[in-house]
């Protein structure tokens, strides 16, 4: 079973042509826009001063610009402290380079397992694979999870960084509230930050990267994702149907607007499509924490923001189960059309 290995162990074997499930068909390479601009970029919010009322009320007009029109903005001064986050980074990668026998212990495709090391998660949904490694730990509510239950050699900076980013994300939802014209505390009565889901990729260096990619494009059925990646670079954003790449910098987080948070803002804030391309240098490691809502409450039901509808502004999504809209996604695994489309 050499699934098990992952990329990397394709990578550690020697491999210098790409097996086949790797590689993309040339009509999707072709069906991807394939160029970028690189005198724009994802707007970069400095988050310093957020607790006085002017300066709030500027980086709140700026989140709600950036969410509008990237779904895509990076932060900095976010109050993460720089070593915890090198910390997560350089637990994450002595996950993965050390040695097989310890990873395979938490190889497994169980969705309902909390900790996953896989290659592919969605390997027999999707067209190609990707050229990556993942490790996802599932986190219903803070502190459900057990540090003995995650691997040793990253428990505990992990840990950490799961720690301060949910709390960043309370920040994060209370800016977006008031970026939609509502209280402070809206987003996270409707529980959009219970429940978050830890993903860490792991993208080897690739011997011949134009026929694959790291992460096919795709949309991130969530409300909101938070993002640490190094400063390897593949990251890109669709923009005015152009790559647009996410660059590097240190000590920044990257946010992204979900398919959810789209639908409660009736389609105010954009849920974009994104990418990671294969690289001849490498390891990329990146680390996304997903906020997905309740998931512990299955039957909660979302739809659009009743205060942001009027006559002039009807809803334009139907409502939907967090349960319903996550099953859908696994259903047909990542892919370049958005979810959404089935909740109109
Ligand atoms: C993803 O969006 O699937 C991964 C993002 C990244 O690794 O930068
Ligand atoms: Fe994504």
């Amino acid at each position: 079973d050499d699934t098990k290995a992952g990329v990397k162990g394709l990578v550690d074997a020697g491999v210098v042509k790409l097996p086949k499930i790797f590689i993309r068909p040339v009509d999707e390479l072709a069906e991807e826009l394939n160029y970028c601009q690189i005198n724009i970029e994802v707007p970069v919010i400095d988050l310093d001063g957020i607790r006085y009322e002017d300066r709030r009320k500027d980086i709140v007009k700026e989140i709600c610009a950036a969410s509008e029109t990237w779904g895509f903005f990076q932060v900095v001064n976010h109050g993460i402290p720089l070593t915890v986050l090198d910390d997560a980074m350089n637990g994450l990668r002595m996950f993965h380079e050390q040695d097989q026998e310890l990873k395979k212990e938490f190889y497994t495709r169980d969705q309902t397992k909390k900790v996953r090391y896989s290659c592919n998660h969605d390997l027999y949904q999707s067209r190609t694979a990707n050229w990556r490694d993942s490790l996802a730990i599932s986190l219903l509510a803070r502190g459900q999870i057990k540090p003995e239950e995650l691997p040793a050699v990253c428990r505990d900076t992990a840990l950490r960084y799961i720690e301060h980013v949910r709390e960043f994300g309370d920040t994060l939802f209370e800016l977006l509230s008031e970026a939609l014209g509502l209280k402070p505390d809206y987003l996270h009565r409707l529980e959009c930050a219970q429940a978050c889901l830890f993903v860490n990729h792991y993208y080897p260096a690739c011997p011949e990267p134009e026929l694959t990619l790291g992460a096919s494009s795709h949309f991130d059925p969530v409300f909101l994702t938070v993002l640490l990646q190094d400063q390897i670079g593949g990251l890109q954003v669709a923009h005015n149907d152009q790559w647009v790449n996410v660059r590097p910098i240190n000590g920044a987080l990257v946010i992204n607007i979900g398919e959810l948070l789209q639908i409660l803002s009736n389609g105010k804030f954009r849920s974009v499509n994104h990418r990671v391309v294969a690289n001849r240098v490498g390891p990329r490691i990146s680390i996304a924490i997903f906020f997905v809502g309740s998931q512990a409450i299955p039957e909660k039901v979302y739809g659009p923001i009743e205060e942001l509808l009027s006559k002039e502004n009807p809803p334009r999504y139907k409502e939907f189960l967090v349960s319903e809209f996550v099953r859908n996604f696994y259903k047909k695994g990542l892919g370049d059309k958005s979810d959404i489309d089935e909740f109109k």
